[in-house]
């Protein structure tokens, strides 16, 4: 690859003809969007200016971050952010990248939400859930916990970008380090997918610490729903999200731990069960 590069920046291009030059190794919009980043320019720029001569430099950095995308880097990692629930969200190698389908968990949240309600996030990761929450109903107190410092540090940086000063930040195995307290809404995008899940490769350049849970994928939420009832408010909502195919041994194990509450089963827009609903 790096060869066939070199032969391609012996002279200056002009945006259209880089981006023919590369359109057999990625979509057109991805080189658009890749381009972007590299003049610091809105992607009108780009459709407005196809004969805009590019200087060597700018030629340099497309050819890395294109190299960077074909190795299996995606677009929000190569940006540095994510645009979720209408909201940028800054992410890097030690936060998942925010996944749409998580929208309705904060969807069902904000649908349930009453002032001064105390929600809880477990593995909050960017803090995209919670914050997303958090902005559109600022008159609740929020807590967001990840075993990670380094996610937890971008999910800080998140509230202060957003301004929200409602949500405290712990660091904690799971419930571990988190005062024992009675939350109304608790939400939790764990890791839940198996070791064999792993191997696909759109997620190979994600934190494996936040997608696999041990053998079945449910050893997080397992260990979770051992510790949650004594953080339950009388009347509560618990909000998992899950994969498609743990819709009964989840349901099995909500039972075994919480045998009064109701269950059910949400789908997201792509029709595939998505998020176990917990009520009292
Ligand atoms: C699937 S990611 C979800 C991130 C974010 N909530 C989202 O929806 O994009 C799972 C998160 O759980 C965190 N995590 C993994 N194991 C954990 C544990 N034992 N206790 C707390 N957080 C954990 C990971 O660091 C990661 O940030």
């Amino acid at each position: 690859m790096a060869s066939r590069q070199e032969n391609r920046i012996n002279s200056k291009k002009t945006i259209k003809q880089l981006i023919d030059k590369y359109q057999s190794d990625l979509p057109r919009d991805e080189l658009e969007q890749v381009l972007t980043l590299v003049l610091h320019k809105k992607i009108e720029y780009i459709y407005k200016n196809p004969d805009k001569l590019l200087p060597r430099t700018s030629i340099l950095s497309f050819q890395k971050l294109v190299k960077k995308r074909l190795t299996g880097w995606s677009l929000a990692s190569l940006r540095g952010f994510k645009e979720f629930y209408g909201i940028d969200f800054l992410v890097n190698r030690c936060t998942l990248v925010p996944r749409p389908e998580s929208e309705l968990l904060v969807e069902v949240a904000l649908k349930n939400i009453k002032k001064d309600f105390k929600i809880l996030d477990i593995g909050t990761g960017s803090g995209c859930l919670i914050l997303s929450v958090a902005k559109n109903f600022p008159s609740a107190k929020y807590t967001a916990v990840d075993i990670s410092s380094s996610a937890l540090k971008i999910a800080r940086t998140n509230a202060r970008k957003l301004k929200l000063k409602n949500t405290k930040f712990i660091q904690s195995n799971l419930l571990a380090k988190v005062p024992e307290n009675k939350f109304d809404i608790i939400i939790a995008n764990l890791p839940y997918l198996t070791p064999k899940q792993m191997s696909e490769p759109s997620i190979q350049k994600e934190p494996k610490s936040a997608l696999v849970s041990g053998k079945d994928g449910l050893k997080h939420y397992q260990e979770l729903l051992g510790q949650l009832p004594k953080y339950l408010n009388k009347k509560y909502l618990i909000l998992l999200e899950i994969d498609p195919n743990q819709k009964d041994p989840i349901e099995k194990l909500i039972k075994n731990t919480l045998p009064a509450s109701k269950v059910s089963f949400l789908k997201d827009l792509a029709g595939n069960i998505r998020v176990a609903k917990i009520n009292s």
